[in-house]
């Protein structure tokens, strides 16, 4: 089963932690018998003695998902473009590699975070195990053909590869590099936008690239183009732009501080396991879809559903075609001087406000998103994002978000500490009513990373900002920094495909990829 999340993290300097007692014996099978894991890291101190009891934990995680709460001004697609990205992020290559091929350093570097869209090329149309992912032609990635609905004929190129293996459930599931990416509708149909770019990038390349370049040459300038949009639409969307520029113009001040550029990049579990979660709080309860799943019919429910490793596609083998995105809903295309694409703004989906809130659905999650058993009770505290992403933080220790404050304020970061007051209050966000006295004062007093850098951007306007500003650009910054195709280590670089030498945004993205066409952005109108 495809987890979302890791279960254990191998951190760096301290072994494997998982949830189970006998830690250090398994640390020791595990350090024997095969190779590192995906490497995290620490980036702060540990939160010992700090951590939340968890009937506290429980209480919490109940009260951040019973719904509510606003809206953002940041286009939903954004959220699902996070969620994206934090799987290329956190994508173990080795699952795609043939152990007797890869050298130590290829094996080291497939199980780092990087910006290098490993989710999207596995290890590349060269490796065997990775050839299924690509045409015949070992250059464009494959895509896949929608079954008819609704009077829709079947569309090829709408939804992602499928039909391997020999069982039903075998030849729903996506052939691409990274399953998790089909968890949901939202994330898939970006997954597969990001292979139309791609194939788009290897169309119009010029033809005085040799053969033997042409995929390596385009595959460069889709992360390059790629990374440029993150750092300058995606990041200073969800973060106040402020922090993201002080770190990419200034350098990092916490995270592998002087890191030889090219040295292979870890990742700070104070990133995975709080600080990026905030995408959590970004997804809405439903959608204005498509033309036929309108008005909020488009459900979360549906969307994992429709999606081969969050449901099961309705049961059919493909996508159905009335399950097609319409991207002008996602994203503003009027940012681009597209009007045409632009939908009523009763029909546009904006992301839910970054903020301690999250939508209702996520108090239950279908147990197949994160691994577990088909008979877990609706109820079961195991099914609640929150609680899980309270307990994952507990299970490794993580510094609280004052610890965090305190060691940023001392790497020379200019932050503001949230007080008492303003992290029991917040700004419209989760009520902490239902805790009791002591399970308040110890909350207050060591408020888990992830509610605290929450907290922070709900008191921002729903922005990230302070602690969880920083912990994420850093992040970034070094992801970029460390992969094999980088802006921060080739500043001279500037995109091409879009209007101009300084932009490239995802509607610029998608516009390239879908070549600008309202009958591939919206097909069903
Ligand atoms: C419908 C959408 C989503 C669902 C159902 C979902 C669900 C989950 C689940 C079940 C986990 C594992 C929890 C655990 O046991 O530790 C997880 C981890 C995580 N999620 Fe999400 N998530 C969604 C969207 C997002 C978005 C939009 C972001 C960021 C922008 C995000 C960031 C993360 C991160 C960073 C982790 C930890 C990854 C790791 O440790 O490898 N998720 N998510």
């Amino acid at each position: 089963m495809e987890k979302h999340g890791s279960e254990s993290y191998f951190v760096l300097g301290e072994g494997l932690l998982t949830e189970s007692a006998g830690g250090r014996q398994e640390m020791a099978i595990a350090a024997a018998s095969e190779p590192p894991l995906f490497r995290f890291s620490r980036m702060g101190p540990k939160g010992v003695n700090r951590q939340l009891g968890e009937p506290n934990r429980k209480k919490i995680g109940s009260a951040m998902t019973v719904g509510g709460g606003g809206e953002s001004q940041i286009p939903a697609g954004f959220t699902y473009l996070g969620q994206f990205i934090d799987h290329d992020l956190t994508f173990d290559k080795t699952s795609v590699m043939l152990g007797q091929t890869v050298s130590p350093a290829a094996l080291l570097q497939a199980r780092s975070p990087s910006l290098d869209l490993d989710s999207l090329y596995g290890a590349g149309p060269q490796d065997p195990e990775s050839a299924k992912f690509y045409a015949a032609d070992g250059l464009h990635l494959k895509m896949g053909k929608t079954a008819a609905a609704e009077g829709i004929p079947a569309k090829a190129g709408f939804d992602l590869p499928r039909g391997m293996g020999n069982t039903a459930a075998k030849k729903r599931r996506a052939v691409i590099p990274d399953p998790r990416n089909d968890e949901n509708l939202a994330v898939a149909q970006t997954h597969l936008a990001l292979i139309r770019f791609h194939n788009r990038v290897v169309d119009t390349l010029p033809s005085s690239v040799p053969q033997a370049q042409r995929f390596a040459t385009a595959r460069e300038l889709v992360t390059k183009h790629y990374q440029w949009m993150i750092r300058t639409d995606y990041l200073t969307r969800i973060c106040a732009p402020g922090s993201v520029s002080d770190v990419f113009n200034n350098g990092r001040k916490a995270f592998e501080v002087g890191a030889t550029p090219t040295d292979v990049p870890t990742m700070p579990i104070e990133f995975s396991i709080a600080a990026f979660r905030l995408g959590h709080s970004m997804i809405r309860r439903d959608y204005n879809w498509n033309k036929i799943f309108d008005d909020g019919f488009g459900s979360l429910d549906l969307l994992f559903t429709f999606s081969a490793t969050g449901g099961d596609l309705g049961g059919a083998p493909r996508l159905l075609s009335s399950w097609i995105a319409d991207f002008r809903r996602l994203y503003n295309f009027k940012q681009a001087g597209r009007n045409d694409l632009a939908v009523p703004a009763s029909k546009f989906n904006r992301a839910r406000r970054i903020d301690t809130r999250l939508a209702n659905p996520l108090a239950s999650l279908p147990p197949k998103s994160f691994g577990g058993s088909a008979s877990m009770a609706d109820t079961d505290p195991r099914r609640n994002l929150a609680f899980r992403n309270l307990t994952r933080a507990k299970m490794v220790k993580l510094a609280t978000g004052q610890q965090m404050a305190t060691f940023l304020q001392a790497r020379g970061v200019t932050l503001t500490k949230l007080t008492k007051a303003q992290i029991r209050n917040g700004n419209n966000g989760v009520e902490l009513d239902a805790l009791t006295q002591a399970q308040r004062e110890a909350m207050l007093k060591n408020t888990p990373l992830w509610f605290y850098i929450l907290r922070e951007a709900e008191l921002n306007g729903g922005k990230m900002k302070g602690v969880g500003a920083r912990i994420v650009a850093e992040t970034f910054h070094r992801a970029m920094e460390g992969s094999q195709a980088s802006i921060v280590r080739d500043p001279g670089w500037r995109p091409t495909l879009g209007p101009n030498n300084t932009t490239f945004r995802m509607v610029d993205l998608l516009l390239f990829a879908f070549e600008g066409k309202k009958a591939l952005l919206a097909p069903l109108g």
